[in-house]
């Protein structure tokens, strides 16, 4: 199994001091941070763009892990990839449609920036409908909450479906090339659950920016 990476989301920050959220995060254990891009469209929320990204790019070294929740990621991901994404994901029910692109032309765009490629599955979402794509990605997004909004409460289906995906990824050998990311309601007390079920990537945002000490917090997690 991959090493554990904890990608705290700055989506939980307090937006009018982004600049202590992001200390935080560099002065702690961790490698990633997650950054949340809404449209209001895909989901029920607006969050920030790639000016946004590209100005935190100045002040950090970290892993920046962009989960793009909008109804149109291909037109997105050449100004994601431009603000310093260092790896990006995108839902597959975005691709949905018949107006835009299909998955693999998202992944091959990608891949050709020589960043990390991810699909997020909403809760709702089964994992079938992106096993045909696994071998082509760097890590897969589950979400254990309905997108758009931090704070929200984790939903306990998602530790069976971490582990459907998990029993995937071993048994086709593809262990050291795909990640599982949890995505929405992780807190100290459920992490291990999550981590446990096989998941390697752990986002957490109002466990981590809630909390009196969010650089302890972060590296409690990052040792259980
Ligand atoms: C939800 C976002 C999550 C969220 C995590 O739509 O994708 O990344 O910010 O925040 P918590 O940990 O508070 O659920
Ligand atoms: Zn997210």
């Amino acid at each position: 199994m991959k090493k554990l990476v904890i990608a705290p989301s700055i989506l939980a920050a307090d937006f009018s001091d982004l600049k202590s959220a992001i200390d935080h995060c560099n002065n702690s254990d961790c490698t990633w941070l997650h950054l949340d891009i809404m449209d209001q469209q895909f989901v029920p929320n607006l969050s920030f763009g790639p000016d946004v990204v590209k100005d935190i790019r100045k002040h950090s070294d970290l892993f920046f892990d962009v989960h793009l929740m909008v109804s149109n990621p291909f037109d997105m991901l050449d100004s994601f990839i431009d603000a310093g994404a260092d790896g990006i994901s995108f839902h597959i029910e975005a691709t949905e449609s018949r107006f835009t692109f299909p998955p693999k032309i998202l992944i091959n765009k990608i891949k050709r920036a020589n960043i990390l490629c991810g699909i997020a599955i909403k809760p709702k979402t089964g994992f079938k409908i992106i096993q045909k794509y696994m071998e082509f990605i760097d890590y897969v997004v589950v979400m254990s909450v309905e997108p758009g909004f931090a704070g929200q409460k984790f939903i306990s289906e998602s530790i069976d479906k971490i582990k459907e995906i998990r029993s995937f990824i071993d048994e086709k050998n593809l262990t050291d090339q795909v990640s599982i990311q949890c995505d929405g309601g992780i807190k100290l007390h459920n992490a291990k659950d999550v981590m446990n079920a096989g998941a390697n990537i752990l986002v957490a945002g109002s466990e981590v920016f809630q909390s009196e000490n969010p650089i302890d917090t972060i590296n409690k997690m990052n040792q259980l």
